[in-house]
């Protein structure tokens, strides 16, 4: 990459279906840049578009129109150098903790045995050492993202793209989760799109939040969170972190969302 151009650039993308209706338009006229290296939050209402804006950078849609670029280069289909993680864990149920992670070699046909150590060594960097050899039903929902995740990270993807991945865990479970990914990235700095419901967590987690607006989603605002890391769970209750949440949410109040709570409807705090 020569600098000049930004690493993740959607230029003026346009995404709609065809429903039942007429035409759904999820995205409209979208243009944002990523730096290498950065971790972004998405944050906006329902049905806003978020995981087509998700799945037109992993490759995974097409654009109606406009593009997506990764490193100068039109994202045409899947891309291979990226790690996604869901909302549910997605793990294979016979499969074990270890097991599920190797999955993405086994795909990608690189060498199992060549990536044994490196998933023992994310599993352990995530709190798993141990639980190598456990199915799924054995483990909490906390541990089984944390599967999910390291089976995202096992070929060490450029660019890691995670669409609400802590949804659905309870509060304590998902600030562990959030210190666990803040750590790995601390670690290799890749760069992260992120997507949640929940402003605090795009808050202590990322380098950047942008709010989107309602279907058709845009660009509503673009908040740089200056908070230095590594950021502590203790840290929520610092004016600073107050200050990031309250701007955000009055965002959203612009847009004419309800405002006196995450739009999520809570689970944190
Ligand atoms: N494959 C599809 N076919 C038809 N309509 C779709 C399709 N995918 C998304 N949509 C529509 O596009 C809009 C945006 O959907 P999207 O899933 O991107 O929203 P979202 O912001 O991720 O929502 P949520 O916060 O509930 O996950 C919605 O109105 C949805 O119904
Ligand atoms: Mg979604």
């Amino acid at each position: 990459m020569d600098g000049a151009e930004p690493y993740v650039d959607f230029d003026r993308v346009e995404k709609s279906f065809r429903a039942k209706g007429g035409k759904v338009v999820a995205l409209e006229a979208l243009s944002m840049s990523i730096d290498q290296g950065e971790f972004v939050a998405i944050v906006g209402p329902s049905g806003c578009g978020k995981s087509t804006l998700l799945l037109a950078l992993a490759g995974l849609t097409t654009p109606t129109s406009g593009a997506v670029r990764l490193e100068g280069a039109t994202v045409a289909g899947p891309v291979v150098d990226a790690g996604v993680v869901f909302q549910n864990a997605e793990l294979l149920p016979w499969r074990t903790a270890l097991e599920n992670v190797l999955l993405q070699a086994e795909v990608r046909k690189l060498s199992k045995a060549e990536y044994t150590e490196r998933a023992r060594q994310l599993l352990a960097d995530v709190g798993l050492a141990g639980f190598e050899d456990h199915y799924p039903d054995e483990l909490s929902g906390g541990m089984q993202q944390r599967v999910s995740l390291c089976r995202a990270l096992l070929h060490d993807p450029s660019i890691l793209l995670m669409d609400e991945p802590f949804g659905a865990l309870d509060a304590i479970t998902r600030d562990q989760v959030q210190m666990d990914l803040q750590s790995l990235w601390l670690k290799s700095r890749r760069t992260v799109l992120f997507i949640t419901h929940s402003i605090e967590e795009a808050v202590f987690l990322a380098d950047r939040v942008i709010v989107l607006s309602p279907r058709p989603a845009t660009i509503a605002a673009d908040i740089r969170v200056d908070m230095s890391r590594p950021r502590h769970v203790s840290d929520r209750g610092a004016a600073e972190f107050t200050a990031y949440v309250n701007e955000i949410r009055e965002e959203f109040g612009k847009l004419g969302i309800f405002s006196d709570r995450d739009p999520a409807g809570g689970g944190e705090e």
